[in-house]
């Protein structure tokens, strides 16, 4: 699969951007933008990024037409193990939250947002749209507005550029997306589960409460409860950790 590359100094959303992209028959598409001035988060969320200057953040999209059939579960966890392998390859510092978060060293670097959009002819429009911090927050930056803390790539590689983190992720989200649409998320099962922030902790999922206990090989998460373990699926849940980080 060969994406077409485009950069925007600004957009509002490089996902809007995408979507729109696959709505107008475009093919596959890797859009990205120096600046969002409406970037989305999940459920409704708005996704921040300080935006002085380039190099803060990296923001970009990719743009699939994908068979309507195929099973989208635990993309998003198969999106962010490639991201946190290519970003950390001893995987020491990079964890991940499902469903869709990436933490460094315990506050939060990056997130998923995947949407989709139904095509003609059984086609499915996916788009997958990734933030990562890279630039630290200044001083008496409005640390509040982060509510799950605020990592920044540069921490652990002080040299990541947009443009140069971009370079290392669209090759392995390439390959990636190829293996997935063939084999579905089971091949990451065990490298998310090297990299689970929740695993063995008291957690709830949306109203239920209970034990992370890994994922499943669809990337449901198991939570063990008094009735049993418990699949949860990730579209309309998030996870949020009884004891704070
Ligand atoms: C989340 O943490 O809830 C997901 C955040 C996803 C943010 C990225 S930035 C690029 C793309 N464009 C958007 O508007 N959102 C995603």
């Amino acid at each position: 699969m060969v994406f077409a590359r485009k950069h925007l100094a600004e957009c509002g959303s490089t996902n809007t951007e995408a979507l729109a992209h696959l709505r107008d028959g475009g093919g596959p598409l890797l859009v990205s933008a120096s600046r969002q001035t409406a970037g989305r988060g999940r459920l409704g969320r708005a996704w921040l990024t300080e935006q002085a200057g380039d190099d803060a953040a990296l923001t970009f999209s990719i743009a699939l037409p994908l068979p309507a059939a195929l099973d989208l579960s635990g993309l998003s966890l198969a999106v962010g193990c490639t991201v946190a392998d290519v970003l950390d390859p001893a995987g020491r510092r990079i964890q991940l939250k499902w469903p869709n978060d990436l933490f460094l060293d315990g506050a939060k670097l990056g997130g998923i947002l995947i949407e989709t959009v139904p095509l003609p002819a059984d086609q499915r429009g996916v788009v997958i749209g990734i933030g990562l911090n890279l630039r630290p927050l200044p001083e008496g930056a409005d640390r509040e507005a982060f509510a799950s803390g605020h990592a920044a790539l540069q921490t652990l590689d002080p040299a990541a550029t947009a443009a140069a983190t971009l370079d290392r992720l669209a090759p392995a989200l390439r390959g990636m997306l190829a293996d997935f649409e063939t084999l579905g998320f089971a091949p990451w099962q065990a490298a998310f589960a090297r990299r689970d922030l929740a695993g063995g902790q008291r957690v709830r999922v949306g109203e239920q409460a209970g034990t992370a206990r890994g994922v499943s090989e669809r990337g449901e998460l198991l939570l063990e409860t008094a009735a049993g373990l418990l699949p949860c699926s990730g579209g309309e849940l998030s996870l949020r950790l009884e004891k704070p980080l």
